[in-house]
């Protein structure tokens, strides 16, 4: 492993508050060891991207409606990946399916952040207001965040962290989804992304070992 700080590419698709909570924790000095080097989105025109340019972060579209399959995205990102030397794929909000060949590439070396305890309330179908819509239909009394490491199958990789929050009485998909992102979501990725940068996370099988 060299000395250098780990290179991190942000992939995106919408709003990028997930981006600005790694914006802001990289410009308080936690995302130690690592740099984000470049902000990928899967379609024009999102907020993230102008998130991405206040910050001066190199960023760019791979607008999947321009590939003919998926496979054909997957090889053009991982080409953009190799060309800014990336050595951490993080999804913040990333909406588009990427094959098999990402993970040949970096393998336990692709984060995603999902807005539930995995494994309730995830894989097909679990994105969005639809994850605390479901909670909330199952009447769980806690829900929260996971970060986890991205492998093939949808939302079952290695879990890197985890954190719950209360769900309250009169909650609505929106106030649900509005308390695990500010308490659970932007907080667990930066430390996720800062604990992979300083190489504190050891996976055995699907357990992640944080080392000291
Ligand atoms: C977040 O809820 C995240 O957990 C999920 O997609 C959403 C992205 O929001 N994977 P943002 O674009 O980071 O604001």
């Amino acid at each position: 492993m060299s000395m250098g700080k780990r290179r991190i590419a942000v992939l995106v698709s919408g709003g990028g508050t997930n981006l600005q909570a790694l914006i802001d924790a990289q410009g308080r000095g936690e995302i130690v060891n690592g740099e984000i080097s470049i902000v990928i989105s899967s379609a024009p025109g999102v907020y993230a991207l102008e998130r991405a340019k206040n910050a001066g972060i190199h960023n760019c579209v791979l607008d999947r409606k321009n590939y003919p399959s998926s496979q054909a995205m997957t090889a053009a990102l991982v080409e953009k990946l190799k060309e800014f030397s990336i050595d951490l794929v993080v999804m913040a909000g990333f909406m588009t399916i990427v094959t098999h060949e990402l993970f040949e590439v970096y393998n336990n070396a692709v984060i995603n952040i999902h807005p539930a305890l995995i494994p309730s309330f995830c894989g097909k179908g679990a994105y969005g207001l639809h994850v605390h819509e479901q909670a909330l239909a199952y009447g769980v009394k806690i829900s929260g965040a996971t970060v986890h490491f991205v492998t093939e199958e949808c939302d079952s990789g290695p879990i890197i962290l985890q954190q719950a929050v209360d769900v309250l009485p009169d909650d609505t998909p929106e106030a649900l989804q509005r308390r695990i992102m500010e308490q659970c979501e932007w907080k667990l990725l930066p430390q996720a992304v800062s604990l992979f940068c300083q190489g504190r996370l050891a996976v055995e099988g699907r357990v992640v070992h944080i080392l000291p």
